[in-house]
């Protein structure tokens, strides 16, 4: 295979290291994140990236790079933030606090608009996130850009060094990914990125990593583990794909995704554990007692099918890894963390059983991915679901005869969304069941009954969701059919909370 030359990503610590490679594989470039110490083992480079961190140049142990070899490549390198003030004291100058507070937006003025600043407007917001500033610097430093006040923002040094004291992987940096492209730029042609490279990159590793071992991994149905099994099938492992039914999926799902993974070759193992989950939920209301419930037996039946597992490969991705090294905020990836990184796995780790092949990759990279294997749309495509399923979607106790009824809604509901087109326009769409009785009219008879909930939402990332504007037809023929099938339904509403300040699920 022909070596892609990448653009090396050196991590300096900032929580924004990561969306770094992740805008440079937006560009169309390969992106490889990388530690310091490592500098001697990354090939060749087409270019390099030194990224921020939230040490000060003049802490003791402020971390390094190997200055000598950073120039042997001989390509352009771009300081961000630390990486500036480092590569300043490198080339000889110095680094002190600044006078002003550097947080936040500040607005950039190129002194010439080439280079990393061409076609960059005056006064082009930027977002900034240190409090040191450079000084002294080399002879042959050209302050390139500066900020409102007149302090150098971004400075050029001989041999295609370069380094800017934002942020311009935020979008925040209102013309950040274009700056990042004028640097990539500077280094000719660089080789495009194609997901398909990655994939046979991938493949190679896992093959290296596994040789002969029996590989287990748990799927969901959901888009990441889906992935990722069809991935260790590509890459001819000898995989166990265990499928917990927990008694809370969709209607007719462990059907679906058994017929799924089949159409993609992979024969799932699924245990069916549903009396133990819903006999342990019985009569439970709180919220959080229900995940707890849900989050333990999950752990204890997937365990209990694993046995003895040679090697464990798990889902995670790259926004995982940083959620849950800077304290999660989504209570998805909480509950993610909290699967992926019990002390049964984490003893695995330490032994070197554990596979994560999708650490590398966004959300949306996961999807490319599946599409490059060949994973159809319509399971590429599928809405994310909770892990503890049906029971967010069922304020207080979990019964069958509740279950039964938000399967009948939801399948009504995304049936619609589907026969109208608009399924693929939502985020996320689902029908709970709001367990309120309420009078009303049936036949000729007077009915005490339960109400639906349609939600239908677009998010980027589910901290934040907007409502879905669907059209009243295709809510109107919804509701006619759910009041019309559904016993124990009498009413129909349609949720139209952003989060903030609700949520997504019910609970
Ligand atoms: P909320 O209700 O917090 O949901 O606005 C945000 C997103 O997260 C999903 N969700 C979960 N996903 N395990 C998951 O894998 C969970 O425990 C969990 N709880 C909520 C929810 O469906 C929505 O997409």
């Amino acid at each position: 295979m022909q070596e892609i030359q990448h653009v090396a990503v050196f991590d300096f610590g900032s929580q924004y290291t990561q969306l770094i490679v992740r805008r440079i594989r937006e560009l169309g470039f390969l992106a490889k994140l990388y530690s310091p110490e490592d500098i001697a083992e990354i090939g060749q480079p087409g270019a390099i990236i030194l990224s921020g961190g939230p040490k000060s140049t003049s802490e003791r142990d402020a971390p390094d790079i190997d200055f000598e070899k950073l120039k042997s490549f001989e390509v352009p390198v771009l300081g961000v933030c630390y990486g500036m003030q480092l590569l300043n004291i490198k080339f000889g100058g110095s680094v002190k606090k600044s006078d002003r507070r550097e947080y936040g937006a500040a607005a950039l003025t190129p002194i010439c608009h080439k280079d990393l600043y061409d076609e960059v407007s005056e006064d082009s917001q930027v977002w900034m996130s240190h409090s040191d500033t450079v000084q002294d610097l080399h002879e042959e430093a050209e302050v390139i850009a500066t900020n409102q006040h007149g302090t150098p923002v971004s400075l050029r040094w001989p041999g295609g060094f370069f380094g800017i004291q934002f942020h311009p992987e935020v979008t925040h940096s209102h013309e950040g990914l274009r700056i990042l492209k004028n640097f990539l730029q500077q280094a000719g042609e660089l080789q495009r990125f194609h997901i398909e490279d990655f994939k046979r990159e991938m493949i190679d590793g896992i093959r290296e990593l596994v040789g002969e071992k029996q590989v287990v991994c748990g799927v969901s149905g959901g888009v990441d583990s889906t992935v990722l099994a069809v991935l260790l099938k590509e890459a001819g492992v000898n995989v166990r794909a265990i499928f917990v039914d927990n008694g809370l999926l969709r209607k007719d799902e462990a059907t679906l995704v058994q017929n799924n993974f089949h159409r993609m070759g992979v024969e799932i193992e699924t245990v069916d554990a549903s009396d133990e989950f819903l006999g342990a939920l019985a009569g439970k209301e709180d919220p959080e007692e229900k995940r707890r419930i849900i989050g333990n037996l999950f752990i204890k039946v997937f365990w209990d099918s694993v046995g003895n597992a040679e090697m464990l490969a798990q889902g995670t991705l790259y926004p995982d890894i940083i959620e849950s090294a800077s304290n999660a905020k989504s209570k998805a990836s909480v509950i993610k963390t909290h699967h992926n990184r019990v002390p049964k796995i984490l003893e695995l780790q330490e032994q070197g059983k554990v596979l994560e092949p999708l650490a590398e990759l966004f959300k949306d990279e996961v999807r490319e991915l599946g599409a490059a294997l060949d994973i159809a749309p319509d399971i590429l495509g599928r809405h994310p679901f909770p892990g503890p399923g049906l029971a967010v979607r069922c304020p207080g106790a979990v019964d069958r005869e509740r279950l039964n009824i938000i399967r009948e809604c939801d399948a009504i509901f995304i049936g619609k969304l589907k026969q109208h087109g608009w399924y693929d326009r939502v985020w996320q769409a689902y029908a709970g069941l709001i367990p309120v009785k309420t009078v009303g009219v049936k036949g000729d008879e007077r009915s005490y009954e339960w109400a639906t909930n349609l939600r239908a939402v677009i998010s980027e990332d589910a901290m934040t969701a907007e409502w879905v504007d669907l059209p009243a037809q295709l809510l109107r023929e919804t509701s006619q059919e759910i009041l019309n099938e559904v016993s124990g339904i009498n009413r129909v509403l349609y949720d139209i909370s952003t989060k903030p300040p609700a949520s997504i699920e019910w609970e």
